[in-house]
């Protein structure tokens, strides 16, 4: 099956690497097109792919089509690519907020499909949550792709949104918590690598400590905040200058209808 990446920002250039480890069946089968001729030469001189000179060429060419442009651009470039597209071609859009009905209304196409992943695809840990409208089997070809670059959700179009927020934007949110954490180390004298590798380390461990133990955050927290020590202090604070709520409002910018 040939892949087809269209556009190599931040995701698209993530899900071209998390394809190309070595591990990945599909790393000799990519082709690449994005508008900016440098980029897409550098990545050509990098790696073992196709690069091709239009999205047309790239529709033309493949058999798996991943829209990775910005959100605006997702409609006008599905009509450019249209009548390029075989019958049987898989779109597959990453982008947030176009929908699957959208995406049908330009294409007419039986095979969409969104999936949101998120950036740690890159080294094949990611999180790709999935919607479509195709049938059984090319969902399990989606699926199959997908997997190599980390765990696939199958999840239903309408919970997309807030669902890709969770996977999706969050990781910039633990990102800046974790320099958060790392500037208070610094403050009280750690070097700057050993705060961010501890806290790093921490936010892995912690992760991993949830999904082996199947517990609740809450629980966690309990097992970890003793009668008057120093962790029940620092949640105190935390709540004080209003951490929940912070991150309740993040959700409401992104989520709540404009
Ligand atoms: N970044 C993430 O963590 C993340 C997570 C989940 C989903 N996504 C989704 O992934 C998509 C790309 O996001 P990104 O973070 O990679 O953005 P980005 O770094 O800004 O990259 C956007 C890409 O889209 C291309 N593009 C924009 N308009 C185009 C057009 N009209 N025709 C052809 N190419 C066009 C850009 O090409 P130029 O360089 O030529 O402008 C660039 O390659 C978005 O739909 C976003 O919702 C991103």
């Amino acid at each position: 099956m040939t892949i087809g990446i269209l556009g190599l920002g931040h995701m698209g250039s993530a899900l071209l690497e998390g394809f190309l480890n070595a591990d990945s069946p599909y790393s000799h089968e990519l082709a690449i097109y994005t508008r900016n001729a440098e980029i897409l030469d550098g990545y050509a001189s990098r790696y073992p792919v196709t690069p091709v000179q239009s999205a047309s060429e790239l529709a033309e060419k493949c058999d798996l089509i991943i829209l990775a442009v910005s959100a605006p651009a997702i409609l006008a470039v599905l009509a450019e690519i249209k009548p390029m597209l075989k019958p049987e071609t898989l779109i597959v859009s990453v982008g947030s907020k176009v929908t699957l009905q959208q995406m049908y209304d330009v294409t007419q196409s039986a095979h969409l499909t969104r999936i949101i992943p998120n950036i740690p695809v890159r080294t094949n840990s990611g999180i790709s949550l999935l919607s479509s409208a195709d049938h059984e089997a090319n969902i399990q070809k989606i699926t199959d792709v997908f997997s190599t670059l980390g765990t696939v959700y199958p999840i239903p179009e309408e919970k997309l949104e807030v669902g890709s927020v969770i996977t999706g934007c969050s990781p910039a949110f633990y990102a800046l918590f974790i320099e958060a954490l790392a500037d208070g180390a610094v403050k009280y004298g750690l070097s700057r690598e050993e705060a961010y590798a501890l806290a790093i380390a921490s936010a892995s461990s912690t992760g991993d400590y949830l999904s082996a133990q199947q517990i609740t955050p809450s629980t966690l927290k309990d097992q970890v905040a003793s009668p008057g020590g120093t962790t029940i202090k620092g949640i105190a604070a935390l709540e004080e200058h209003g951490l929940r709520n912070s991150v309740i409002q993040a959700l409401d910018a992104i989520c709540k209808p404009q």
